[in-house]
């Protein structure tokens, strides 16, 4: 079952380019725009129309959701709202029936998501769920339902279905862009390429990545701090949670702007600090961000794009992804993380697939 691989997590991790390339098929077809009506998908004139969009998820699916508020903001140009749904289920939230809530749940079923996509249809919002499970809970909440076509996912550690779940965020937020007129043609064409090209991309990084080094030089260490601004935070985001629900290390992710507020007194000459630095239009803040952890002794891990060859002067060490376009970068930059996460719970001597204390499934709140 685990198809030659030592544990599920190490085969999600490499099944991810398949992956991806079965949850933009057919979606991808057409050369300046994807298509989004598959069976029980939302109806596309709410998606014109929609004044906000509010995405609720919890866990890795929320930092998915993070990553498609940009993508959303940055494209269709629609005002994006995100929150846990633990927490927005019980904000006495504001919506009305030119909303959409957004729910991601890999398995349809985590109980805070449902309660909060069912509070946002009784206050006449739209529902939209992003679920890999035809049939669960999810799909019966929601107005409509797009699919990530991830297959089933066995460890307890999202992987596969993270990278499916931003992908089909990205074919929402392109829709939306053309739909409402967001994005000139010739840019809908190109970024409709990129995407297009990401399982290309995604199997020549898992073809070529190495984190080898950076796990056994660090896999004692007891703390990990993660940095990143825009998309880039929640790719720290994501890497963090990998890396603290399988290995047991306490870890932090921050918006590297808030690192002087607070979090920099952590930091010490043990201390890897994973910064994502892939490109952006605000990549010299995150290199400032980068300066700074440098001064104080720790450890700079830096994630960035092929293409930028002068990052090495500001890390210790730099995990390479491919060049593509600027807000496409977060969901390559994830992929290592998970294989760091991954080989340090193995140095340490881990059950990554079954991880203590957590569950697959979290169907109570
Ligand atoms: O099935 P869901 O996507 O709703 O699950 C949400 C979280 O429980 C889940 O992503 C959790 O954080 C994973 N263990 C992360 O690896």
């Amino acid at each position: 079952e685990k198809g030659g691989y030592e544990t599920f997590m190490l085969k999600e991790i490499y099944e991810q380019s398949d992956v991806v390339a079965e949850t933009l098929a057919d979606r991808t077809l057409r050369e300046d725009g994807v298509d989004l009506d598959d069976e029980g998908a939302l109806d596309e004139s709410i998606l014109a129309n929609v004044d906000r969009i509010v995405i609720v998820a919890c866990g890795t699916s929320f930092n998915a959701g993070l990553i498609g508020r940009y993508a959303i903001e940055e494209w269709a140009r629609v005002p994006v709202e995100m929150d846990v749904a633990s927490e927005y289920r019980y904000r006495n939230p504001i919506l009305g029936p030119r909303d959409l809530v957004i729910g991601i749940t890999q398995s349809g079923e985590t109980a805070d998501t449902l309660a909060a996509m069912r509070l946002a249809r009784e206050r006449g919002a739209n529902v939209l769920a992003i679920t890999n499970v035809m049939g669960s809970q999810a799909t019966r909440d929601a107005d409509g339902v797009l699919f990530t076509r991830a297959g089933l996912e066995v460890s307890v550690a999202a992987t596969k279905t993270f990278v499916c779940q931003v992908a089909v965020l990205y074919l929402l937020a392109l829709r939306l862009a053309e739909l409402r007129g967001a994005l000139p043609r010739e840019e809908l064409v190109r970024l409709t390429g990129e995407v297009r090209r990401l399982p290309h991309m995604i199997r020549e990084l898992l073809d070529s990545m190495d984190v080898e080094e950076i796990a056994q030089q660090h896999h004692a260490g007891e703390f990990f701090l993660y940095l990143g601004r825009h998309a880039g935070r929640a790719v720290a985001l994501e890497g963090a949670l990998k890396l603290k629900e399988i290995s047991y290390i306490a870890t932090d992710a921050y918006a590297a702007g808030e690192m002087k507020h607070g979090p920099i007194a952590l930091l010490d000459e043990q201390t890897p600090v994973i910064c994502i630095a892939t490109d952006s239009p605000i990549l010299d803040k995150m290199i400032s961000n980068m300066q700074e952890v440098r001064a104080r002794g720790a450890h700079v891990i830096g994630v960035a794009s092929e293409g930028n060859v002068e990052i090495g002067e500001h890390c210790e060490s730099v995990i390479r992804v491919p060049q593509t376009d600027w807000m496409l970068q977060p969901l390559l930059a994830v992929i290592p993380l998970q294989l760091l996460a991954y080989r340090i719970a193995r140095l340490r001597g881990l059950n990554v697939d079954q991880p203590r204390n957590l569950a697959k499934t979290v169907t109570v709140e």
